[in-house]
């Protein structure tokens, strides 16, 4: 970044915050994987990093809290309050972007008061920022929370030479908005702003016809020209960029390259940036005393038996039913296999506010009840379900002493327990069984890549895992372990910051001509 100010933007911060009953802050590193990506691209680049801190902070504690976070962590809260952050977390993102971004139509209810709540929670990011922001600064929004936040954003460094549209489009999407928006005239210059969405773009076919109760997604122009004010928009795969630009011309009727949408005069790049974890985080910790000897009770606990692990939030874009269903059905065909395979899932709660998270719960527990109850014994249970999230050590752990991961995600930008799993299999070389609707199926080379839905390919894949020679796992896991080396959280980072620093040059150049 040769010492331009780097200011990253998510909804969430990398902080775990927590008030206890005596008023007390607590503040604990999070994990997760958008977090775990940006903490370790954090490791080669520094830069501030603004989001909301996960619940409702009182006025008089904020200074207090600003002080610690920016001081120990070099990040910024954005607050927000109640009513705001329900409507536009679990409202807006993931009740109406969530699902249509990854093909679940039956999971969506559009609904104007959460559609303002994510504009008024998107103005209220652009303040924060805009208070950060210094000439030069370059702004790395994520995600699809804050997808309107380049648009306020130019509003407010471009001050009144933004044009026309832009003032046009911006005064819309404030229509209604309380606060007061204070859209300076005054221009910072030469600010980059950049967009990275971490879930798939879907189907124009879909973007623009989805019905939400007898409606389309009356606002599915704002989403994309929220967007379009960036200089760089990045995607995880060559599909979902291909997706976007398709909708772009659809909907807006603009001018598209394989390389960007023609729009207010500029080229507004598009670009595929395929994440990563940190893989030295897993491998080192794996090293530690107390991890080894955990890995060494785990494998005596399970000696003789094939582990399969899981790891998902308990999200529906994961595919847990599908992945039972596949499991019963082996069990079924395989009855040599009972007692000797186990699938160790752990199911972490997620956005338990949601109902179709708290329906996907019930189904889950119904299903893990039933197959346990068909195949199990007294010695022996063939599903081992948490709900619950794992220290990190304990997954370690987990990780290594499996013989199979099994990803089933029905849809899924990229999938990061899959790059997690060939981290920690340096020993035991263990199979991948990876969904071709995740990211990561694109990348993966060495997995065996399935469709979820289809319970026969799934089940066989599973038997084609347990019973795999030595040779072809070792085989397959130096490609994989490989690439999840090369294309690290730091590589997926950097590589997108080195292109905004190159449009920035290019512009340079062009002025010099
Ligand atoms: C996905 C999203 C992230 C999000 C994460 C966890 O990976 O792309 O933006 O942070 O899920 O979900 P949560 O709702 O707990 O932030």
């Amino acid at each position: 970044m040769e010492g331009k100010h780097l200011i990253v933007v998510a909804n969430r911060l990398p902080i775990t915050i927590t008030k206890d009953a005596s008023g007390e802050y607590h503040f604990k590193m999070s994990s997760g994987g958008l977090v775990s990506a940006l903490s370790g691209f954090k490791k080669s680049l520094s830069f501030t990093w603004i989001g909301w801190p996960g619940f409702y902070i009182p006025p008089k504690d904020r200074a207090y809290v600003d002080k610690r976070l920016m001081d120990e962590y070099s990040c910024q809260a954005v607050y927000l309050d109640d009513d705001v952050a329900e409507g536009h977390y679990n409202g807006f993102s993931n009740s109406i972007l969530w699902p249509l971004f990854h093909y679940h139509p039956g999971e969506m209810n559009f609904d104007e008061e959460n559609w303002l709540m994510y504009r008024q929670a998107n103005f209220r990011f652009a303040e924060t920022v805009r208070s950060q922001i210094t000439p030069g600064s370059m702004v790395w929004v994520q995600d699809y929370h804050l997808m309107l936040l380049p648009m306020i954003l130019r509003g407010l460094v471009d001050g009144s030479s933004g044009g026309e549209y832009q003032k046009q489009e911006l005064t819309k999407i404030a229509e209604g908005i309380e606060e007061e928006v204070n859209i300076s005239s005054e221009r910072i210059p030469d600010v980059k702003i950049g967009f990275f969405l971490h879930t798939p773009f879907p189907s124009s076919e879909i973007y623009r016809q989805v019905i939400f109760l007898y409606w389309i997604l009356p606002v599915r122009r704002e989403i994309l020209l929220g967007i379009l004010f960036c200089d760089l928009i990045g995607f995880h795969t060559y599909d979902y960029a291909r997706h976007f630009l398709s909708s772009c011309t659809r909907i807006l009727g603009l001018p598209t390259m394989p390389n960007g949408v023609e729009f207010e005069g500029r080229l507004a790049h598009v670009g595929t940036f395929p994440i990563g974890i940190e893989p030295s985080s897993f491998i080192k910790n794996l090293e530690k005393e107390s991890v080894k000897s955990r890995i060494a009770q785990l494998e005596q606990r399970f000696n003789g038996v094939k582990v399969i692990v899981g790891v998902d939030r308990l999200d529906y874009i994961k595919g847990v039913p599908q992945k039972l269903h596949a499991l019963e059905l082996f069990l079924t065909q395989h009855p040599e296999w009972i007692g000797k395979v186990v699938l160790v899932q752990l199911a972490v709660p997620s956005r338990q506010d949601v109902e179709d998270y708290q329906n996907l719960r019930s189904t889950v527990n119904e299903l893990v009840g039933r197959i346990n109850g068909r195949f199990g014994t007294v010695e022996f249970m063939p599903i081992h379900f948490m709900h619950k999230s794992l220290a990190f050590d304990e997954l370690c752990a987990l990780y290594a002493i499996s013989d199979v991961c099994l990803v089933t995600s029905t849809r899924d930008g990229m999938n990061l327990v899959s790059y997690e799993y060939i981290a920690c299999q340096q020993a035991r070389q263990g199979a991948m069984i990876l969904s071709e609707f995740a990211g990561a199926a694109q990348s993966l080379n060495g997995s065996i890549v399935v469709n979820p839905w289809d319970p026969q390919q799934v089940a066989d894949a599973i038997h084609e895992a347990v019973t795999m020679d030595t040779e072809t796992r070792a085989e397959n896991h130096r490609k994989l372990f490989k690439y999840v080396n090369k294309y690290s959280a730091a590589f997926w980072g950097t590589s997108f910051i080195k292109e905004m620093n190159k449009l920035k040059q290019d512009e340079v150049d062009k002025e010099g001509q």
